[in-house]
């Protein structure tokens, strides 16, 4: 990487990342996230570039997040979900991709369930592929919007005690953010009852237990995870009763985290079963939403770094 811009022309996963590489992405973000606030929320920085969102998954914040991304950068949009396309009658996914490069887009955002398609795609197309979540893999984008807010509201990652809790086994959101707060010397704590921990998960240089008021003990972060019922997460445990008894965030349990400890969640939430309501919606200690609006100054960041914008000349524009 230089310090003008990145050097993979895709964003893949946090993995391939050195820490100087997501400290850069962080600090255009946060000169971005300015964009937010003016009345007129457009700069030229894309124009004329064009980006396809190719979502074969449901998503609210990462699709509609990367959007107005685009929108705020002057880039043009093209928005494809699998319904109503040439999908429908079988057309594969590298065929897809190939006919949809063929319209000279900039960007190629991707969201699959299954692990590794991004990777599948850069490596087949010249077009710059950002991960927008594969499977259980990685979420790449999330992880950094993470990031930029756990050090908005600590200042630091260093010795940070973070804990993760929730279905573990089928999250792509962890294992970004532990590749992420690992990189950034953060100190990562996992939780999860046993039947949603994987196996050896801990050989990423994280701490494991299936205690909650443990993995609570001392966090300066707490993000819980949801229940991810669709990839058979509800199965590992008898009901939702049964888990928010066991794991679910209360006012009573958040108070064996430190009095600062802030608690995030990527959304979306099961209320009253990873986390309360009155815990979600807890104004002092819930940065849930601020999370939401740093994924658009996060996803800006990315394409102009992508583009080959640096952050100096941003600034310099801006
Ligand atoms: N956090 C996240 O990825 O949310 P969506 O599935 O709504 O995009």
């Amino acid at each position: 990487m230089t310090k003008a811009g990145l050097r993979s022309k895709d964003l893949l996963g946090i993995e391939p990342l050195d820490p100087s590489e997501i400290e850069l992405i962080l600090d255009t973000a946060e000169s971005m996230a300015e964009i937010g606030k003016r009345e007129i929320k457009k700069v030229p920085a894309l124009r004329g570039r064009m980006v396809v969102n190719l979502f074969f998954e449901a998503s609210t914040r990462t699709r509609f997040s990367f959007e107005t991304a685009e929108k705020w950068l002057s880039a043009d949009t093209l928005n494809f979900a699998a319904k109503g396309t040439s999908v429908e009658k079988g057309e594969s996914l590298l065929d897809t991709a190939k006919n949809l490069e063929a319209m000279s887009p900039d960007f190629l955002v991707i969201r699959h369930s299954s692990p590794g398609v991004p990777h599948f795609l850069a490596s087949r197309l010249k077009t710059r592929v950002i991960n927008a979540g594969d499977g259980a893999h990685e979420h790449p984008t999330q992880a950094l919007l993470d990031a930029m807010t756990i050090r908005q509201r600590k200042g630091k990652f260093d010795g940070l005690k973070v804990a993760i809790v929730g279905d573990i086994a089928h999250s792509r959101v962890v294992r970004s953010n532990i590749w992420c707060l690992t990189k950034l010397n953060a100190k990562v704590t996992l939780c999860a009852p046993p039947t949603l921990m994987p196996v050896d998960i801990e050989s990423m240089g994280v701490g494991v237990t299936s205690d909650f008021e443990e993995a609570l003990d001392g966090a300066d972060v707490v993000m819980m995870l949801r229940v991810q019922i669709e990839r058979g997460g509800k199965m590992a445990f008898p009901s939702s009763r049964e888990y928010f008894a066991r794991y679910g965030l209360t006012r009573e349990r958040l108070r064996l985290a430190r009095p600062d400890a802030i608690v995030m969640h990527p959304g979306p939430m099961n209320r009253g079963v990873e986390i309360s309501s009155e815990i979600a919606d807890d104004a002092d200690r819930s940065v849930i939403l601020s999370q939401v609006a740093n994924g658009v100054a996060v996803r800006m960041a990315i394409l102009y770094l992508l583009a080959g914008g640096s952050p100096q000349a941003w600034q310099e524009k801006a």
